[in-house]
C-alpha cells in the first residue's frame, strides 16, 4: 500500500509564492509516490475571515491555485475541510487528549498575546477559541486521513508535532496503534520563503508576491522589494540578498550562475535585479496564471470536484472516526 502525503492551506487571502514553494510544489512533486489528499482549510479561515463574500471567494481562489498549478483531482483526493464532518469529530475526540499547557505553548496563541501584552491591552484581547485551538483542529486534519507525510513551510512543523503528541498520547492510552503519527515534510531550500521586506512571505505581514495577479501588478510589487543603499556601481553579494534568494526560486542553475557574476562583479543595480527576477517569475506564473483565470471562469465545475474529492475522502475519515471510537468504547 502507498504511503499517505496531506496537506492543506488556508483561504485567508491571496495564495502566495511562500504557499507555492512551501506547500503546493512539494506536494504535487510528492504525488508521484504517495497517495494525496490536499484540502483547503476552510473552518480554520472561519476565526479570522467574517466577511462571507470574501470567505466564499477565497475558498475558491485556493482550490483554483491548486488546480492552475497542476493538481490532478483523478489522482489526488481534493476537498474542503468543510465537507468532511468526521474531521470536526474526531478534532472532539483528540481534545479530550490534548493538554491544555500544550496549546498554550503554540506559536501562533504566543505571539498572540505578546502582541496584546506589548500594546498594554488584555492578554486574551482578540484571541478566539478557534486560534486557541487551532493545533487540534489541524491535528484532526491531518490524523483523520492516518497520513505519513505532511508537506509544509517551517512555521507548520510545531503544528504537525503537536499532532504527533496527541496521536502518541492516545496510543499509549489505549496500548495500541489506533492513530498513525505523522511527520512533517519540509524542504529545506523552501522553508522559508522571504517577502518583500525580508521577513517570513505572510499574509500577515502584508510583504508577499501573489501568485495571481496581472503582470502589470506583478512588477509593481517586486519593484517594491526592500534593499539597501549599494549604489550601482558597488559589487553585490547574490547570497545575502533576498532578491537572489527569489531568483534562484524560478531561474535554472545557468541563470543562476550567470545572474550571481553580475551581482559580484559591480555595476548592476537594485533595479535591475529586480526586472531580472520579475523577468524568471512573470516566465514561471503565466501559464498558471492563465489556467487559473480558465478554473475561476467556471465555479460550478470547480464546486463539482470539490464535492467529489469530498464523497472520496468521507468513508475514508468515517473509519478513522469508527476505530478510535471503537477503542475508546464508544461504539
Ligand atoms: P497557510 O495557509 O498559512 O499556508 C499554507 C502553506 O504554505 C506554507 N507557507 C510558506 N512556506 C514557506 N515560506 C513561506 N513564507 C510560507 N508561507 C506559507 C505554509 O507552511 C503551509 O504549508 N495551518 C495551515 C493550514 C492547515 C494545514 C492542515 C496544513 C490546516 N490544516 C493540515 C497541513 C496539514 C496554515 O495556516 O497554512
Amino acid at each position: 500500500m502507498k504511503k499517505i502525503s496531506l496537506t492543506g492551506i488556508k483561504p485567508t487571502g491571496d495564495l502566495h509564492i511562500g504557499n507555492y514553494f512551501g506547500a503546493i510544489k512539494p506536494a504535487l512533486e510528492l504525488t508521484k509516490e504517495y497517495d494525496a489528499r490536499y484540502f483547503i482549510a476552510d473552518y480554520h479561515a472561519l476565526n479570522t475571515m467574517r466577511d462571507p463574500k470574501g470567505l466564499n471567494s477565497t475558498i475558491r481562489q485556493v482550490a483554483a491555485g491548486w488546480l492552475a498549478s497542476g493538481l490532478d483531482p483523478e489522482k489526488v483526493i481534493f476537498y474542503r475541510q468543510s465537507s468532511i464532518p468526521e474531521v470536526f469529530e474526531l478534532a472532539t475526540m483528540l481534545m479530550a487528549f490534548t493538554a491544555k499547557g500544550l496549546m498554550n505553548r503554540a506559536h501562533a496563541y504566543k505571539a498572540a498575546i505578546q502582541e496584546n501584552n506589548e500594546k498594554g491591552d488584555d492578554t486574551d484581547a482578540g484571541i478566539n477559541m478557534g486560534l486557541f485551538t487551532y493545533p487540534i483542529l489541524m491535528a484532526a486534519d491531518i490524523i483523520i486521513f492516518d497520513s505519513d507525510i505532511v508537506p509544509v513551510g517551517k512555521d507548520q512543523v510545531q503544528h504537525i508535532e503537536m499532532a504527533q503528541d496527541i496521536a502518541q498520547s492516545i496510543n499509549a492510552n489505549y496500548g495500541q496503534q489506533v492513530l498513525k503519527i505523522p511527520q512533517a515534510g519540509v524542504q529545506e531550500d523552501s522553508a522559508v520563503i522571504p517577502g518583500l521586506d525580508g521577513r517570513k512571505m505572510s499574509k500577515s505581514y502584508n510583504n508577499v508576491i501573489p501568485l495571481f495577479v496581472p503582470e502589470k501588478t506583478l512588477r509593481k510589487t517586486i519593484m517594491r522589494i526592500t534593499t539597501n543603499s549599494q549604489s550601482v556601481e558597488e559589487p553585490k553579494d547574490p547570497d545575502t540578498s533576498q532578491i537572489f534568494q527569489l531568483y534562484k526560486l524560478f531561474a535554472d542553475a545557468a541563470e543562476q550562475e550567470a545572474l550571481a557574476g553580475r551581482y559580484r562583479a559591480g555595476g548592476m543595480g537594485w533595479g535591475d535585479a529586480k526586472e531580472e527576477l520579475f523577468q524568471v517569475v512573470n516566465r514561471c506564473l503565466t501559464p498558471i496564471r492563465e489556467r487559473y483565470d480558465t478554473i475561476m471562469a467556471d465555479i460550478p465545475a470547480l464546486d463539482k470536484i470539490l464535492e467529489q474529492g469530498a464523497e472520496k475522502a468521507r468513508p475514508i475519515a468515517a473509519a478513522t472516526v469508527k476505530r478510535f471510537r471503537k477503542a475508546a468504547g464508544i461504539d
